[in-house]
């Protein structure tokens, strides 16, 4: 996979790209990472690439031209193009997961006042990372990249990110590791007693309990199976219970 992101700060990316498993990655040559300064697309000979915006109004707004001559050069016909906007989709595992399989993906990071409105034409999602404002898509498009990242063959092992939250639909189920004690408080019995299955369903209890109890939202677009059926019925019974 490729990963182009257009950016008036490529500084800010490069500690993101040279750590832990984004930095295997890339060395790996699992996904290819460019950084493109919108600067270099300027027509002007102070490099501008804004302008303040029509109407009145504090704050600058990026050039649609500017944006059009960076995605004339470096798109192809298998890049899709994302802009990062508060305005956008919210982001979340399930954009992830579709995205990982793109060939090529484009990232625009906006700064100041965001775009100008007419570079809608030219993008394939608008995508937000949560309901609050960054100065720049440079956050966002880090995000958006080590979510995919992590996705695509070969970066982790499947079975190290197939039970994450929001992978499966649920939150994930508590984890531990030693000591055994710590605290007074002792790692959960199943979980030493070496019984794959009790382990397996210890773990699918806990995940849909939390999942019922923080994210109910979740659940609502989850289908169940008959075990799961059964022990969210178990999870109901014991939640009314305790009230
Ligand atoms: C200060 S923001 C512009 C906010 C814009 N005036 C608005 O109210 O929608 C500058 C840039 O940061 C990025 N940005 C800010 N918040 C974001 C979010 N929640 N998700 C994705 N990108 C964001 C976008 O690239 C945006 O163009």
């Amino acid at each position: 996979m490729k990963i182009k992101i257009v950016t008036l700060f490529k500084e800010m990316f490069i500690p993101f790209l040279e750590t832990s498993i984004i930095k295997r990655a890339i060395n790996n040559k699992l996904v290819e990472v460019e950084l493109v300064d919108l600067r270099t697309y300027s027509n002007d000979k102070h490099n501008h690439v804004d302008d303040t915006p029509y109407g009145g109004g504090s704050g600058m707004v990026i050039r649609v031209d500017v944006v059009k001559r960076a995605l004339d050069d470096i798109k192809s016909s298998a890049s899709k193009v994302i802009l990062t906007t508060p305005r956008g989709i919210t982001y979340n595992q399930q954009i992830a997961n579709k995205l990982s399989k793109e060939e090529e993906i484009i990232i625009l990071c906006g700064h100041y006042e965001g775009f100008d409105e007419r570079v809608l034409d030219y993008v394939d999602y608008e995508i937000s990372i949560g309901d609050y404002v960054l100065t720049g898509g440079e956050i966002a498009a880090m995000t958006i990249c080590d979510s995919i990242i992590r996705l695509l063959k070969d970066v982790i092992k499947e079975e190290s990110y197939k039970d994450d939250s929001f992978q499966t639909g649920l939150l994930e189920y508590p984890q531990y590791t030693r000591p055994y004690i710590y605290d007074d408080k002792k790692v959960p019995d199943v979980l030493v007693n070496g019984n794959h299955e009790e382990i397996r369903k210890y773990r699918l209890y806990e995940s849909l309990k939390l999942t019922y109890l923080r994210r109910k939202d979740l659940l609502d677009k989850y289908s169940l199976n008959k075990e799961e059926e059964e022990l969210l019925k178990k999870i109901e019974r014991e939640t009314l219970q305790k009230k």
